[in-house]
């Protein structure tokens, strides 16, 4: 039996743990306010809160119910736009909450097909500790496609959510519910979900192991979702000892459980890489990357794996264990050919570490993709330096796309090593690129496109991290 909290109620259910959150919930407990549109994480309509206890307190965000098996929210709390709305003084009566009532009032719904997934996005707005402003409102909303309102009347709604939010400078989940924006339930679940997990306890779930190993599920339901519902599924999302990033000197340490959002909000990352958060926003959306793991990335082996390009070009390892032995191996040697990778079958990421940079250290990522939000790319590649300013000490060059496998560019990142840097060096080091690569024609590009894209998107590293390098003789490099 599976058993969490759905909206004020407790759930216990036997139905299989790949079973996904969409179909319990709108099949299962006939609440339809949750769309379903693409059923690929691709739209939003599917948007469901997801609550539980991080380090003591009661964390919420948003996720694609589309894509989230039963067994990723065990012991937890998860919200449906139902779960919102505030009770209307009439028992058994409902009424709008003042997000719902903000999409209202400035007409941001038509059809209508979209708005849940809206109003459930706004509310993880709401109780997120991001800042209130108005840019992370409508950050809060970047997995969320609406076909027929248009975003301008969105746009301002989000404005009043907000603004409904910026008076709050104590704990959330009291403010919400004291100021009637969210219903009073809330404040009794953190206690539940303590009660809950103490009777279902933690160990179980560390304990039990399936043949199929799953993150997030944001690769494997894309692309396997009828064989998953049965499958043997060890879900490693929900296991502790594969969550947390920390520091041991001069390492990273990274659990094989740690999402993209993770990485966002870690102070380590956030102080070793300054612009992580910037980065991280071209790949995917919230809800995505709230549960996309960084080893699903790796395993999944895509050549264009986004969070692959970037762990390659800092030199990071995984530590691989079958649950007895442990190997470790660089994942500049993980890929061996098209989908192939240095791991057997009963293996599986345990974690993954690299060193953290020191102030003598730049890093970048660039990716081309048709749109810039929630697109696959074309071509991405990440660079890491380090420099005394004029000469590079070291550096580490990956590419995706251009392959069959995501590439360190072994043969130009040694170039570049203990190198003036100059317009000369540059196009040198784009021609031995040009050596390394072999991308082939497809729905993303031309052979030549993408050949193309990489030269600039070297260039582009330059000219980023080196800008009055690049601009000293008063022009730039593209
Ligand atoms: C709408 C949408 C947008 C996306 N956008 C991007 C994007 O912009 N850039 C990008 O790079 N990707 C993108 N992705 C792909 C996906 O989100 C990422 O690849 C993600 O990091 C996969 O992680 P996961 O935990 O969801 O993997 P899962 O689906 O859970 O697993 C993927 C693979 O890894 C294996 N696996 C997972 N964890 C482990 C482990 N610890 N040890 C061994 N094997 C393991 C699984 O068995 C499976 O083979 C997108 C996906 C969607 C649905
Ligand atoms: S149905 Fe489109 S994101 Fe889930
Ligand atoms: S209101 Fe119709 S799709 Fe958004």
């Amino acid at each position: 039996m599976i058993q969490f909290i759905l909206n004020d109620k407790e759930i216990f259910t036997d139905l299989p743990k790949g079973e996904l959150l969409l179909d319990l919930i709108r099949y299962n407990k006939n609440l339809t306010g949750t769309k379903i549109g693409c059923r690929e994480g691709d739209c939003g309509a599917c948007t469901v809160l997801i609550g539980e206890i991080i380090n003591g307190q009661l964390r919420y965000r948003t996720v694609t119910s589309c894509l989230t098996p039963l067994g990723n929210v065990e012991g937890k709390h998860v919200v449906t736009v139902e779960g919102l709305n505030l009770p209307a003084g009439t028992p058994g009566m409902e009424k709008l909450n003042p997000v719902q009532q903000a999409m209202y009032n400035e007409g941001a719904t038509q059809c209508g097909f979209c708005t849940p997934g809206f109003i459930v996005s706004f509310a993880g707005f709401c109780l997120s500790e991001d800042e209130k402003s108005y840019g992370n409102a409508i950050a809060a909303i970047d997995g969320n496609i609406c076909r027929c309102t248009g975003y301008k009347s969105i746009q301002r709604a989000a404005k009043n959510i907000a603004a409904l939010m910026q008076k709050n400078n104590g704990d959330v989940i009291e403010y919400v519910t004291s100021n009637s924006i969210l219903p009073e339930y809330f404040l009794g679940i953190k206690k539940r979900l303590v009660d809950l997990n103490s009777k279902t306890n933690g160990v179980k779930k560390t304990s039990e192991n399936g043949n199929k190993y799953l993150g997030g599920g944001t690769d494997l339901y894309v692309q396997q979702h009828e064989k998953m519902v049965h499958a043997d599924i060890d879900f490693l999302f929900n296991k502790y000892e594969l969550n947390g990033i920390r520091k041991d000197v001069n390492k990273c340490i990274m659990g094989a459980s740690v999402t993209v959002t993770d990485l966002m909000e870690s102070e380590i990352i956030k102080k070793a890489f300054p612009d992580f958060r910037k980065i991280s926003k071209l790949v995917s959306s919230t809800p995505i990357r709230n549960i996309a793991t960084i080893a699903g990335n790796f395993v999944n082996a895509s050549p264009i794996g986004d969070f692959t390009i970037l762990f390659l070009a800092l030199n990071s390892n995984v530590m691989l264990s079958d649950g007895i032995n442990k190997r470790e191996v660089a994942l500049r040697e993980f890929y061996k050919g098209y989908k192939q990778i240095d791991k057997k079958e009963e293996e599986f990421i345990e974690h993954i570490w690299f060193e953290l940079p020191d102030k003598k250290d730049l890093f970048n990522l660039e990716k081309v993709s048709k749109r810039t939000h929630l697109d696959i790319a074309s071509v991405n590649s990440a660079i890491s330096i380090k420099t005394d300013g004029k000469m590079i000490l070291n550096a580490g060059l990956s590419a995706g796309g251009v392959g069959p496998v995501p590439l360190y560019l072994f043969k130009t990142s040694a170039f570049l090593k203990e190198k003036k840097i100059t317009e000369d060096l540059i196009v040198e080091a784009v021609e031995i690129a040009q050596s390394e690569i072999s991308p082939i024609s497809d729905t993303r590009g031309s052979e030549e496109y993408k050949r193309l894209l990489l030269s600039q998107l070297i260039k582009a590293h330059f000219i980023t991290l080196f800008p009055a390098l690049c601009l000293s003789k008063g022009r730039t490099y593209i």
